[in-house]
């Protein structure tokens, strides 16, 4: 599968509608998850190749694009909203486009809603970009990008900002069937980037100055499964990665349970410069709950993987997602979610009320808790996700820990990184010349913690 040259087109050659010169200066606003992050930056790097200036500003922008989400209906509000704003904003003659998740699910009604869109693109269509504003441009009303033959997986050249680390994608869609996501119907089937693609792209990061990459796919541990035939592809994945010279670390998210193995844990265990963190995605810690999410695993599964990698990798910090609220939820399988928390001792989750979505197989149900019952089982499970957490920051007090410094601000003094496990640490750096620079490891001594955030000392820069 290896995904043709996107088409090259000058933006700046073309007379546009009202007469101007041709759309030439951009501006992306983007809701969602680290792969919409990525994909801004793919844009980015589309419309730059093509002759296109990023600015700061909506206001100066002649091409306006809004990366939408739609994993529940707040995202949705925020995207509405959003476009309400900077519909009213946009330069006379100038494009108005929505890309995205909430793009691909709403498809034309979206034209309906907000009429002054001028053109839609899906998350698979990305290579499409340039070729649909220039139907735009030359005059085409409401050009649909979200209808269009899902291609072959494409990685367009990503603009990333400047600093030490970066996204790199290896795979795209989801197969899997959760009951109440939209992720499969929004970013179409898995599909895996072939190896050397990758092993390129990672390269050549490292060649810009990137320390440290997060490899990126909704089930990223599933990595070549389709393509090669079996399991066992992500873990020879990250060895052939961690043999790239000059990088640091490599993180991946998100995996899943059903697509653990043993061979992967030992891989993290055995190479040093894959970080000890796994977000491994719980949602429930009820089976039946799990069913009726047809998640395809039980909570017995979920501790086989929990237990091994605690007692493999000593200090692996485990981060999950959870969902309360979901059809039919009892408070007994509520508190099971609660018990799964304290027994797994997460360091981090992301927690949410169950969202019904247009288009999923658990919409038709009406059997979610009352509104009130969800608020409040989430205010008491992100009481306990958030003492758990402070718990473990406070046990690293005293301790010294390796920080990847990703910015060094010279006024302050202070460097902001992240701990192998994920921690984000600011820390004091005095007396070192040269000062640390974004990407350098340091060792810092942890200091203190608090709501607000963990704080060190440097002593000692290790480069
Ligand atoms: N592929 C990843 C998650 C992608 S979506 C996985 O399977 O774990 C990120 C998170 O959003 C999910 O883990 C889930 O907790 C949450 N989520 C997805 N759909 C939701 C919905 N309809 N309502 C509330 N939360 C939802
Ligand atoms: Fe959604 Fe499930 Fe796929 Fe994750 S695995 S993206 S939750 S369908
Ligand atoms: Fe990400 Fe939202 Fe789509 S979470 S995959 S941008 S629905």
């Amino acid at each position: 599968m290896i995904p043709s040259e996107p088409e090259k087109l000058n933006l700046n050659t073309k007379e546009s509608r009202s007469g101007a010169p041709h759309p030439k200066t951009f501006f992306i606003k983007t809701f969602g998850c680290q792969m919409n992050v990525h994909d801004s930056e793919r844009m980015s790097g589309l419309l730059m190749d093509s002759g296109a200036i990023p600015v700061e500003n909506p206001e100066e922008a002649e091409i306006i694009l809004v990366n939408t989400c739609t994993i529940r209906d707040k995202a949705d509000q925020k995207a509405l909203s959003d476009l309400g704003r900077l519909r009213r904003i946009r330069k006379e003659g100038g494009i108005l486009a929505v890309t995205g998740c909430m793009a691909q699910r709403e498809g034309e009604e979206l034209f309906r809603m907000v009429p002054d869109v001028d053109l839609l693109l899906g998350p698979s269509q990305i290579r499409n970009l340039i070729p649909l504003i220039e139907r735009t441009s030359s005059g085409e009303k409401h050009v649909d990008g979200t209808v269009l033959p899902l291609p072959e997986m494409t990685t367009p050249p990503a603009f990333r900002p400047e600093g030490a680390t970066a996204f790199v994608t290896v795979q795209e869609g989801c197969d899997k069937a959760c009951a109440y996501c939209v992720v499969p119907s929004t970013r179409g089937p898995e599909r895996s980037r072939p190896v050397e693609d990758i092993l390129q792209e990672i390269r050549d990061l490292v060649n810009l100055g990137y320390r440290e990459i997060t490899l990126l796919g909704q089930n990223v541990n599933g990595y070549g499964k389709k393509e090669m035939n079996g399991n066992g592809a992500f873990f020879t994945l990250l060895q052939k990665i961690h043999e790239i010279p000059g990088l640091k670390r490599i993180r991946f998210t998100t995996s899943h349970p059903v697509d653990m193995s043993e061979a992967l844990v030992e891989t993290m265990k055995s190479f040093p410069r894959i970080m000890p963190h796994l977000h491994l995605p719980l949602q429930s810690g009820s089976d039946s709950v799990l069913c009726r999410m047809r998640r395809g695993y039980t909570v017995e599964e979920y501790r086989y993987w929990a237990k091994l990698l605690r007692r493999e990798i000593p200090g692996i910090s485990l981060t999950t997602d959870l969902i309360v609220g979901f059809c039919g939820e009892t408070e007994e399988e509520f508190l099971e979610t609660c018990r799964a928390v304290e027994e797994f001792r997460f360091d981090g989750a992301f927690s949410f009320i169950y969202s019904p979505r247009p288009s999923t197989p658990a919409y038709a149900l009406d059997t979610m808790p009352p509104r009130d019952v969800s608020v409040k089982r989430l205010e008491r499970l992100q009481a306990q996700i958030e003492s758990q957490s402070s718990e473990i920051n406070r046990l690293m007090e005293g301790s010294i820990v390796e920080v990847l410094v990703e910015k060094w601000d010279p006024e302050t003094g202070v460097a902001i990184g992240r701990t192998p496990q994920f921690r984000n640490v600011k820390t004091k750096v005095s007396g070192y010349t040269p000062p640390p620079f974004p990407g350098d490891l340091i060792s810092v001594r942890i200091e203190s913690s608090s709501k607000t955030g963990i704080r060190g000392t440097a002593i000692r820069i290790i480069g």
